[in-house]
């Protein structure tokens, strides 16, 4: 299969993204043709200040990278690197009304949050129509809020083919039913606007602060504790064999343990777990030259891709 996804480079990843989104498409890669990008196009439409938006696009890719996104198995760029995107985003606008995009629950979100109602944040699902059609993309995983646009992305094509013929692959979104929320610091789903994060690439103080917040019951140390409902325990087992997982609820039951010493030890189970990664990452950041290699051979084998396609998109729109 064809898989191909878009990533915002949103700043600082957490474990909810890691075990919700990061890892099962690493796994992903050694059963189908991935094709992953960096979308710092659509990044524009929520920040136009260039050097935050270079930093964090430069960041996101060696965080990608070095968490096993494997250049010789996928191929992985930044979308800005192949332009092709944004001439067919133009060829493809003539192809979908209006009231296709007002219906978008996305945009009317981000404005209701306060977004300026731009042409830019407005045109957003055509862009990603773009990304998704130029390359044949047949699966799209994607969080909850993004299968409309998939959905879009579909009908556009279905109108490009019902004019010129079966020129696109209709795509199909997919969303990782069994992957479960991970929770964060105060039980609801982790995530960065509810700041209950612990972040992967934190720096070995911050990342004692955000353990450090996990919310607890008041059991006294030496009393037997209960892990059924312990925010400490299940973001632990995430880390985790079975085996692991059958003696830490051990010492929970013995009860000669506080939840202090619990969250030492997940501190020391989550820096062993990502310490490979944060090294290549420290690495990619200090030396761009090899991120910027492997950036380039990924947006050349896109770039070859991409320009077939619009040669034939060239012929029937009369360019
Ligand atoms: P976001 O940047 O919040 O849209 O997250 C990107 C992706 O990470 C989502 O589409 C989810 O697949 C995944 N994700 C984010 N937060 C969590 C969470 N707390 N638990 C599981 N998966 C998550
Ligand atoms: N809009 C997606 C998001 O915010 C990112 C994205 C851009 C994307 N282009 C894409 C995802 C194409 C899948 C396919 O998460």
């Amino acid at each position: 299969m064809r898989v191909l996804t878009g990533l915002q480079p949103s700043g600082d990843l957490h474990i909810g993204n890691y075990f919700g989104a990061i890892k099962p498409m690493i796994e992903a890669q050694n059963e189908n043709e991935m094709f992953i990008f960096i979308a710092n196009y659509h990044a524009m439409t929520s920040s136009q200040e260039g050097k935050n938006l270079r930093t964090n696009t430069l960041k996101a890719a060696a965080a990608f990278l070095s968490l096993g996104i494997n250049p010789q198995k996928s191929i992985f760029w930044l979308q800005s690197d192949v332009k092709e995107v944004v001439e067919l985003y133009w060829i493809l606008s003539q192809f979908t009304p209006m009231g296709l995009l007002e219906r978008a629950h996305s945009y009317k979100d981000k404005i209701a949050k306060g977004l300026n109602a731009s042409h830019g944040l407005f045109s957003y699902p055509v862009l990603m129509a773009a990304d998704i059609l130029l390359f044949d993309s047949q699966i799209v995983p994607v969080g909850k809020d993004q299968i409309q646009h998939v959905e879009i992305a579909r009908d556009i094509a279905l109108k490009v083919n019902n004019t010129w013929g079966e020129i696109f692959t209709l795509p199909q979104a997919k969303i990782n039913e069994e992957v479960a929320v991970v929770v964060g610091t105060d039980g609801a789903k982790m995530s960065k606007s509810y700041k209950n994060t612990i972040d992967i690439f934190a720096d070995e103080k911050t990342l004692k602060k955000q353990i450090s917040t996990i919310t607890t019951d008041s059991t006294p140390l030496e009393e037997p504790k209960n892990w059924q409902n312990c925010k400490i325990f299940s973001l632990a087992k995430l880390f985790l064999n079975s085996e692991e997982q059958e003696e830490l609820k051990k010492r929970y039951e013995k009860g000669a343990e506080g939840y202090g010493h619990f969250k030492i030890f997940l501190n020391e189970i989550i820096n062993a777990y990502f310490k490979e990664a944060k090294e290549k990452y420290e690495n990619f950041l200090a030396n761009p030259q090899e991120l910027e290699f492997y950036l380039e051979q990924g947006a050349n084998k896109a770039r070859k891709i991409a320009k077939e396609k619009m040669q034939k998109i060239y012929e029937k729109i009369g360019l």
